[in-house]
């Protein structure tokens, strides 16, 4: 539960122009956000830059230097070399950073198969800014955001129902608006407790002592053979990180128990490959359109020279069901509990992330899931909304990381200091 120093909602008359950058899991995007006069209204450019995969297991300064290059070269691509004024940049970074004023910007773990040394337990800002003033670019930070509460932000600033911003892709995790009154950590701040703060929840990591949720063998296997056992329990049971992997443990045990005869004589040496199968092989299973699962059938040939026989490809079908389902139901508690928390009995949720965008059924699952956990009444009319209700979000990374921006220049304006690291960025 991390305060993340973004202290009130947007209004919709924010304006200016932003950077922001999104060190997400597969790529690095960089834009430029202009927030327009007209109320809610802004324009964008992006550029999307490769994330190599051995960065993410590489070293710190390498990963920095290739950020700030990308940086760079958008900057000269979009403002020529002409631009001297240094332009204000939210970076949503998208892990577990404390986000306190004494230590703000403290990695406190890596998450999402990121392994690099000597970033945790330090502060991501400084090695940031070097690498920035290194190569002189043109920036000055002005927010480190969390993807969750850019989801929340961007989304709020087109609807007004907006209360919680989630992501379900690569990770899982969301952020909601606490009072200051509620929260214990900041209580030696003495602020009014009504003052409003957004908090990074780091969902991901509930239940890493494991005394709520029922685990399977494969969740223990999942979570000895990450870069970080012990950690992320609840993530690694619902992230896309991590759905197909679950899937290609339940069918190897299936196989190597002599005594379900699940692809009996034949080589499933691919099918071994740990984290062969991403998410979207389970989509691909759970999207087969045809009774006979055909198109299942040549999925395993192609991908893994498996041939499944009738009996194999409906067991096939039933472990992605349940994977997903379960990953989707798992997912509707997390809403559930923030929106009883708070006493909200009816808003919008904004998600975002490839599980909520692509995984079939993954939305309506969740859906009847919150209608469980929350007691509504079944539907009369079936284009009734539900009290609550998960929204495709707005695009929290950019515009949610220009908004913050924005929100923070305008209160430090005022006089609100508060978790602000270097207050000459802002002069
Ligand atoms: C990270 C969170 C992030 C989430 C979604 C998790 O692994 O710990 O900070 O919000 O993924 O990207």
């Amino acid at each position: 539960m991390n305060p993340t120093w973004v202290m009130s909602y947007p209004t919709g008359y924010e304006t200016g122009t932003y950077l922001a950058l999104d060190m997400g899991g597969t790529n690095l995007r960089v834009c430029q956000i202009t927030l327009t006069e007209q109320k809610s209204e802004f324009d964008i450019i992006q550029s999307k830059y490769r994330m190599p995969e051995e960065l993410k297991t590489g070293d710190a300064d390498e990963l920095w230097e290739y950020i700030a290059d990308c940086l760079m070269q958008f900057i000269e691509t979009h403002h020529g070399e002409a631009s001297k004024q240094k332009l204000p940049l939210g970076f949503t970074f998208s892990y577990p950073a404390t986000q306190n004023y004494i230590d703000e910007g403290i990695l406190q773990r890596w998450t999402k198969g990121f392994d690099i040394a000597g970033v945790e337990g330090r502060n991501v800002v400084p090695m940031f800014e070097n690498a920035l003033a290194q190569r002189g670019v043109p920036i000055k930070l002005t927010a480190l955001i969390n993807d969750t509460t850019g989801t929340l932000i961007a989304s709020a600033y087109t609807d007004t129902k907006m209360k919680i911003g989630c992501i379900f892709g690569t990770g899982c995790n969301a952020a909601y608006i606490e009072d200051c009154g509620s929260i214990p950590k900041l209580a030696h701040l003495n602020l009014p407790p009504d003052t409003p703060m957004a908090i990074n929840c780091e969902w991901g990591a509930f239940d890493n002592e494991h005394k709520v949720l029922p685990r399977t063998p494969y969740d223990v296997i999942i979570d000895k053979d990450s870069p970080r056992p012990g950690q992320q329990a609840f993530e690694k049971m619902i992230a896309g990180l991590y759905l197909g992997e679950i899937f290609r443990l339940v069918m190897v045990d299936l196989h190597d128990k002599p005594e379900t005869h699940m692809f009996t004589g034949q080589d499933i040496s691919k099918l071994r490959k740990a984290y062969s199968l991403d998410s979207s092989f389970l989509s691909a299973i759970e999207e087969d359109p045809f009774e006979n699962l055909s198109e299942t059938a040549d999925l395993f040939q192609t991908k893994l020279d498996i041939n499944p026989s009738g009996a194999e490809l409906e067991l096939i079908r039933r472990a992605a069901e349940l994977i997903g389902t379960r990953a989707a139901r798992l997912s509707a508690c997390g809403v559930a509990a923030i929106s009883k928390k708070k006493g909200y009995k009816s808003c919008h949720v904004g998600a975002d992330g490839s599980v909520f965008n692509k995984y079939p059924h993954f939305k309506a699952r969740g859906a009847q899931a919150l209608r469980e956990i929350l007691d509504w009444p079944e539907k009369t009319d079936p284009n009734e909304e539900d009290p609550i209700e998960i929204l495709a979000a707005e695009d929290g990374s950019g515009v949610g990381a220009a908004l913050i921006a924005a929100l923070t220049l305008e209160r430090v304006k005022k006089g609100n200091m508060h978790g602000i690291l270097h207050p000459e960025n802002f002069k």
